[in-house]
């Protein structure tokens, strides 16, 4: 059982740690997606580049990588699809490929909260595109959608992924920090503008 446990980690680890902001922008010709904008591997920067398809298909991406790990894990043994889905949230934040520096997470946690518990992810989803459509804050509204789905999850009485969700969302917490600050400072860049 801890064996396969570790499996879905690594796993997890593995499928999380593919880059498709970076994929993506590069197949296209576009360059190296770290020297645009803010630097960001995820869609919101790729959507820096004006290319509304590469963004489209770098959420898709991000996201499904999780949601696939998660649903493969969970033919290993019980707790392996939560496993799964740590595994590719800091796979996604911390890949070998990009020397450990990867991305923010948002996509890759709506992904792991699809294949978790699919009426809160339609909740996310919902949350970040009403804070997206009042404020045109990329970072804020991933920041209302993660702060609110460990709650949300409790609520529905699935505690283990609660705690899960609560750790994930520290750790975007964390990997948004500098947008945290620019929020406050009034300085975050609006979707779509160059950053
Ligand atoms: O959650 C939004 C985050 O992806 C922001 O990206 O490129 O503006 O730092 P960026």
């Amino acid at each position: 059982h801890v064996i396969a446990l570790f499996a879905a980690l690594a796993f997890g680890y593995l499928m999380g740690s593919i880059p498709f902001g970076v994929i993506v922008t590069r197949l296209s010709g576009l360059g190296d997606i770290r020297k645009i904008g803010s630097g960001n591997i995820g869609m919101t920067n790729v959507l820096r580049t004006g290319r509304k398809d590469l963004a489209a298909l770098t959420l898709l991406g991000d996201a499904l990588k999780a949601t696939v790990a998660v649903f493969i894990a969970a033919f290993w043994a019980e707790g392996a699809p939560l496993a799964a889905g740590l595994g590719a949230f800091v796979g996604h934040l911390f890949p070998v490929w990009l020397g450990f520096k990867g991305g923010k997470g948002v996509a890759t946690y709506l992904g792991i909260l699809i294949a978790l518990a699919w009426p809160i992810a339609l909740a996310f989803a919902a949350l970040w595109g009403a804070t997206a459509y009042l404020t045109r804050y990329s970072s804020l509204s991933a920041l209302v959608a993660s702060g609110a789905t460990p709650a949300l999850l409790l609520a529905t009485g699935a505690t283990d992924r609660a705690a899960l969700f609560l750790v994930l969302t520290a750790m975007l917490y964390a990997a948004h920090r500098t947008n945290i600050s620019k929020l406050v400072r009034g300085e975050e860049s609006r979707i779509g503008q160059r950053g």
